[in-house]
Formats: C-alpha cells, sequence, structure tokens
C-alpha cells in the first residue's frame, strides 16, 4: 500500500479530496487508524487531557510525548505520523524548537511535527523547515495558549481577528507548513482563508471547505467523559461498551463463575495422586 507523503498530501488537495486526520496515542489505536485508512495520524498534547489526566495541555512534557510517538509510530504502515511540540519545548529560540523537532524525529519516528500560534512560532517554523523536517501550523484556538486567549472559545469572529488569523496562515506557510489546523475558527473565515492558502489546510470547528478534517479520538469514539465542544461528533460509544466489558468481568469473578474450565489448566491425574498422598 502506498504510503502517505507530502506529494500525495498535495495531489489530494490539487484533486479536491478530502484529508482525513485523526490523533492516536498507542499502539493499538495507530493500527486500528491504519486499518480505517486514515492519512495523517497525530500525536496530539491533547494527551495531556484525554490519556494523561491534565487538566489542560501546559504541563505535557517532551519526554512523556515521546513515549506515545514512539508507540504510535509502531503502528503505522501507510499513515503519515504527526507529532506536536508541547508547550515550552520550542518557543524560545529556534535553536531550541529545531531541537525538539529533531528528537520527535530520531527518537520518536516522526515524519512531521506541529506547533502552535503565529507570532514567533513563525520564525519556529521557518527554523525546523530549514532543518530538513516537516512542519504544521495551528490557528484560532489553540490550546497551549487558552489563558491568553480567554478560555477554549471560538477565534476569529471580529474582522480584525480574522485578517490577523490570514496572515498568520500565510506567514506560516511562507515559513514553509505542509498543512495549517484551524481549530475553533468560523467556517466564513476558513474558507476564506483555505481560498488564499496553497498548502494544506485541516479543520477542526472550523467548518467544512478546509483540505482536510482532524479529531480526537477519545472524542470522536465516545470514550471522553464529561462535556465535548460543540465541533465534535460522536461516531461510537466506546465508553460504555467498555464500562459494560470490565463491569461483567468484575461481576463474573464475584459470582465464581470466572475463570470456567476452559480458562484453567490441568495437571495429569497421577501427578496429582502424588501430590496429595
Ligand atoms: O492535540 C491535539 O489533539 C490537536 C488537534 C486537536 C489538532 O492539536
Ligand atoms: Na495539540
Amino acid at each position: 500500500e502506498r504510503p502517505v507523503t507530502l506529494t500525495v498530501l498535495a495531489e489530494r488537495k490539487a484533486a479536491g479530496e478530502p484529508v482525513v486526520m485523526v490523533t492516536a496515542y498507542d499502539y493499538p489505536s495507530a493500527l486500528i487508524a491504519d486499518q480505517a485508512g486514515v492519512d495523517l495520524v497525530l500525536v496530539g498534547d491533547s494527551a495531556a487531557n484525554v490519556v494523561l489526566g491534565y487538566d489542560s495541555t501546559i504541563p505535557v512534557s517532551v519526554d512523556e510525548l515521546l513515549v506515545l510517538t514512539k508507540a504510535v509510530r509502531r503502528g503505522l504502515r501507510r499513515a503519515l505520523l504527526v507529532a506536536d511540540l508541547p508547550f515550552g519545548s520550542y518557543e524560545a529560540s529556534d535553536l531550541e524548537a529545531v531541537h525538539t523537532a529533531q528528537r520527535f524525529v530520531k527518537e520518536g519516528g516522526a515524519d512531521a511535527v506541529k506547533l502552535e500560534r503565529g507570532g514567533t512560532s513563525i520564525d519556529r517554523a521557518r527554523a525546523i523547515v530549514a532543518a530538513g523536517i516537516p512542519v504544521v501550523g495551528h490557528l484560532g484556538l489553540t490550546p497551549q495558549a487558552a489563558t491568553a486567549l480567554g478560555g477554549y472559545r471560538v477565534q476569529g469572529r471580529s474582522a480584525d481577528q480574522a485578517e490577523q488569523l490570514l496572515a498568520d496562515a500565510l506567514a506560516l506557510q511562507n515559513a514553509g507548513c505542509f498543512a495549517i489546523v484551524f481549530e475553533a475558527v468560523p467556517a466564513a473565515v476558513t474558507e476564506l482563508i483555505t481560498s488564499r492558502l496553497d498548502c494544506l489546510t485541516i479543520g477542526i470547528g472550523a467548518g467544512s471547505s478546509t483540505d482536510g478534517q482532524v479529531l480526537v479520538w477519545h472524542d470522536l469514539l465516545g470514550i471522553t467523559q464529561g462535556s465535548l465542544a460543540k465541533f465534535v461528533r460522536t461516531f461510537a460509544d466506546v465508553h460504555t461498551e467498555t464500562l459494560r466489558g470490565v463491569t461483567a468481568y468484575a461481576d463474573a469473578v464475584r459470582a465464581r463463575e470466572f475463570p470456567a474450565a476452559e480458562h484453567t489448566y490441568a495437571i495429569p491425574a497421577d501427578e496429582l495422586a502424588d501430590l496429595t498422598t
């Protein structure tokens, strides 16, 4: 099967064929994403929330994400693997950004890295691209900057904000990003921006006009507990099925109904006789 490359993705955009991206954080999920024919798999720093139980993406470290990236790498054969650079691992200097990106490629096996925001991240993106590593941008609701943005809320709702988004997107493209994720941006704004860009646009809560879509694994499968963002559709109810399975196991143990004979090893009768006499 033909692996997904930047060339394949550019061909998809040119042909108007939507590109599918999903997050994954471990080996079995990566196997499934590949089997499902997903094009891009993102080891998102959303792992902080959905896998590690932090209440934001701020605390997650490079070392924590590297463990997950390596596991996902082992499960992928076809999809392109993108790794998020976590908060505090790339902002301070081009040198820091290149060093961290190299760790995700060299140790983690990532094909590309993703960083958040415009501003200084435009220079960081350019430096990483210059080091030979493909980069994905991320604009709109950028969770690493949630406090500065006034919370987890839609971005680009004023003409000024929308123009800033377009300027940042053009600057990231100019810096060499092959794709940009737009999160929680009004559909009309993303549509306008997509029409002005040559690089791939990937939306999450950004309408249907982007070249591709991305969702968080635990959200789309109904694993995430509690309230979900407006932009999530739940395509399966894995929480209910998992709870059913674990509860059934606990009930079976308590009823001494599990393990049954077929789960049990035997000893030859003569050996058992020797043992008991
Ligand atoms: O970390 C993440 O899951 C992401 C996607 C929502 C784009 O950055
Ligand atoms: Na992220």
